[in-house]
């Protein structure tokens, strides 16, 4: 049932004007969401991607004031923010000043990611549990602690935004330092420390949440990245190569404990701290082998992968600008945003040769044209249209997702879609969310 109330009385069923910014997978697949709500007159993506093409404004998503004088000129009403870089440069700040909402934190609330340190910090006071982190502002002070806490047992972190490339999980003493000296030959002259965080041992999971105006918190399904490149965890970190959801790690009873020991506390106290965060939270969670979650990270912003895989099991007649709009006004619950219940989902990416280093793009792709069977989806992240084809480029091309009602099923329909579209060089994990087809744990508990 609509409750009308919640919904700004300037506007109208079906005028709203909206643009989403980003040009990746998790963008493609708020377009996919946004186009089928009823408030919609215009929808449109700045600077989008091949998947979004009639739709796409050529203004990168960093260029800061052209996308705020370009949505004012277009008299767009509410800005949906995907990638991080935009949010921690303050888009929020800036849009709003010109009258336009903004799904999606203000600088302030952005600086749970863009500031690794901040973070810590406000872990720390909020008692929110986080693996133990110190901060050095010089290469020998952290070189020393390596030695001292001995390299198989750190993380090395740059401080920055880093798309997950700044993080390194080293295995000798030479690997360890060799991070702290790119670290610090980046960071050096911005004063910025490096963090060299203990290594945590266990199960990984993503929980987002939606994060109302008025701190209320809706976890969206819970869900595993892979992040390294390679089959097995094996290879360099990367922005994800794939995704599940929801994952059974985080049992309900998990995630009451997620919410109470970590999400509620440490929105209430950036709010203690007058940071009204708003839009989509991210914990990127260990649960160690008693079963303990514990923060490994938050970001300002939807996973990718994470984001387009949870988008499949969105029930069919939510409208996603509803669940926007009840963040903006501070009503948000759970109906807002409803799951199907008993279906489960699997993505795979499929990238460029070269990711995360040095891709190579401009290859055609093929099969693009090829109908996706029912419980398939297809999510465009680094195509481009080039004259009268589209091709490669990025790292992360594309994110084949499949739906079904358990994982071996969702992911055959997942490797079919990659299978049938090909590029140059084209690289992906055969084994996303083998630890779930497999595993004796299948069932949600
Ligand atoms: N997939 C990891 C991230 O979005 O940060």
């Amino acid at each position: 049932m609509k409750e009308r109330s919640v919904y700004p009385q300037k506007e109208n069923k079906g005028d709203r004007r909206i643009r989403i910014i980003g040009s990746g997978a998790r963008e493609h697949s708020l377009f996919r969401l946004i186009q089928q709500s009823s408030w919609v007159a215009h929808l449109e993506v700045a600077p989008g991607n091949a998947g979004t093409i009639g739709s796409n404004v050529p203004i990168a998503a960093t260029d800061i004031s052209r996308q705020v004088q370009d949505a004012k000129n277009r008299g767009i009403d509410t800005v949906i923010v995907g990638p991080e870089e935009p949010l921690a440069l303050g888009i929020r700040n800036r849009m709003n000043e010109v009258g336009i909402d903004v799904f999606g934190p203000n600088q302030e609330g952005a600086r749970i990611e863009s500031d690794k340190w901040f973070a810590i910090q406000i872990m720390q006071e909020a008692g929110v549990p986080h693996p133990p982190t110190r901060a050095f502002f010089d290469s020998e002070g952290a070189k020393a602690y390596i030695r001292y806490r001995k390299p198989e047992n750190i993380v090395v972190k740059e401080n920055g935004l880093m798309a997950a490339k700044g993080v390194t999980v080293p295995d000798s003493i030479k690997e360890a330092d060799q991070a702290v000296d790119v670290a610090f030959g980046l960071k050096y002259k911005s004063g910025e420390p490096v963090l060299v965080q203990d290594r945590i041992k266990g199960r990984e999971a993503s929980v987002l949440a939606l994060v109302d105006k008025n701190g209320h918190i809706v976890c969206l399904p819970s869900s595993q990245d892979h992040k390294r490149v390679g089959e097995n965890d094996t290879g360099l970190n990367t922005g994800g190569m794939g995704a599940f959801a929801p994952t059974p790690t985080i049992t309900p009873q998990l995630e009451k404990r997620i919410m109470q020991e970590i999400l509620d506390p440490i929105v209430e106290k950036m709010r203690e701290k007058e940071i009204y965060y708003e839009g989509i939270l991210y914990a990127g969670l260990m649960i160690d082998k008693d079963g303990n979650p514990i923060v490994i990270e938050f970001n300002c912003r939807g996973g990718d992968p994470e984001f387009p895989v949870i988008s499949v099991l969105v029930e069919e007649g939510v409208d996603f600008v509803e669940a926007v709009d009840a963040v903006r006004n501070g009503t948000l619950t759970a109906k807002h945003l409803r799951f199907l219940e008993n279906e489960v989902a699997v993505g795979i990416v499929a990238a460029s040769h070269g990711y995360p280093q040095d891709p190579e793009t401009g290859f055609p792709i093929s099969g693009l044209h090829k109908q996706l069977d029912s419980g398939s989806f297809l999510f465009h992240a680094g195509t481009r249209v080039n004259e009268d084809h589209v091709e490669t480029s990025g790292g992360r091309v594309y994110l084949a997702v499949g739906r079904g009602s358990d994982f071996r099923e969702a992911k055959e329909r997942a490797t079919k879609v990659v299978e049938e579209r090909d590029f140059e060089g084209k690289q992906f994990r055969r084994d996303i969310a083998n630890n779930v087809i497999f595993s004796k744990r299948r069932k949600i508990i």
